[in-house]
């Protein structure tokens, strides 16, 4: 599979600017209602334009986990359950500002998941439209550099900071 399939070349009209995009899947703080959201929407670091929701085709342990209760994706397929998050699409500034926001490589990996789609809003010119049911993929930010405790730990299929589990994030600038 080559990258090309999860870059889409998103042209305006005229062809005078090309700007090439990219599907992110989010499934921590970085979705609607959460902590870092608004991450997503300040055109200083980059844009992003929400597409729609899904859950991973497979299972994985989603975990909440260290002393700021940070969500992380167990690069574990077929442990724990199978994951909601939402789809964006991304321009490269905002990939390179995600890379750095999730401290790619080490904290994170950006990887590649399969999805179902379960809501699609995305129609922008150039854009697949995608209906319920359909699978599609993008990058996710996972990790494969967990401690040795983490996939036992409870995994969420939704992630709420707010949560049940009493686990509340803790923001960059609350911690040590
Ligand atoms: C934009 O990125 C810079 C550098 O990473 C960061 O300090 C700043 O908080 C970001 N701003 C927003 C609104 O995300
Ligand atoms: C975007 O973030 C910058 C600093 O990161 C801030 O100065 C600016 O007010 C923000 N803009 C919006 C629209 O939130
Ligand atoms: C999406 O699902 C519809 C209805 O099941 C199907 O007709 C269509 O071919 C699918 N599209 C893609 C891109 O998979």
């Amino acid at each position: 599979m080559t990258l090309g399939v999860f870059v889409l070349i998103t042209c305006m009209v005229y062809l005078t600017s090309c700007v090439r995009m990219t599907r992110v899947f989010v499934y921590g703080t970085l979705k609607r209602g959460q902590p870092n959201y608004f991450n997503m929407f300040n055109n200083t670091n980059g844009t992003a334009e929400f597409l729609g929701s899904g859950l991973t085709t497979e299972k994985y342990p989603l975990v909440i986990a260290g002393k700021y209760n940070i969500p992380f994706l167990l690069n574990i397929p077929g442990q724990g359950h199978r994951v909601q998050g939402e789809i964006y699409k991304v321009d490269d500034k905002m990939l390179k500002f995600l890379d750095d926001f999730e401290s790619v490589p080490t904290m994170y990996q950006r990887a590649v998941v399969k999805l179902e789609v379960t809501e699609w809003v995305g129609k922008t010119e150039g854009e697949e439209v995608l209906s319920p049911g359909n699978t599609t993929e993008a990058f996710v930010y996972s990790t494969t550099t967990y401690q040795p405790e983490w996939p036992s730990l409870p995994s969420y299929e939704s992630y709420d900071a707010y949560g049940d589990h009493g686990l509340e994030y803790v923001v960059r600038e609350g911690r040590d």
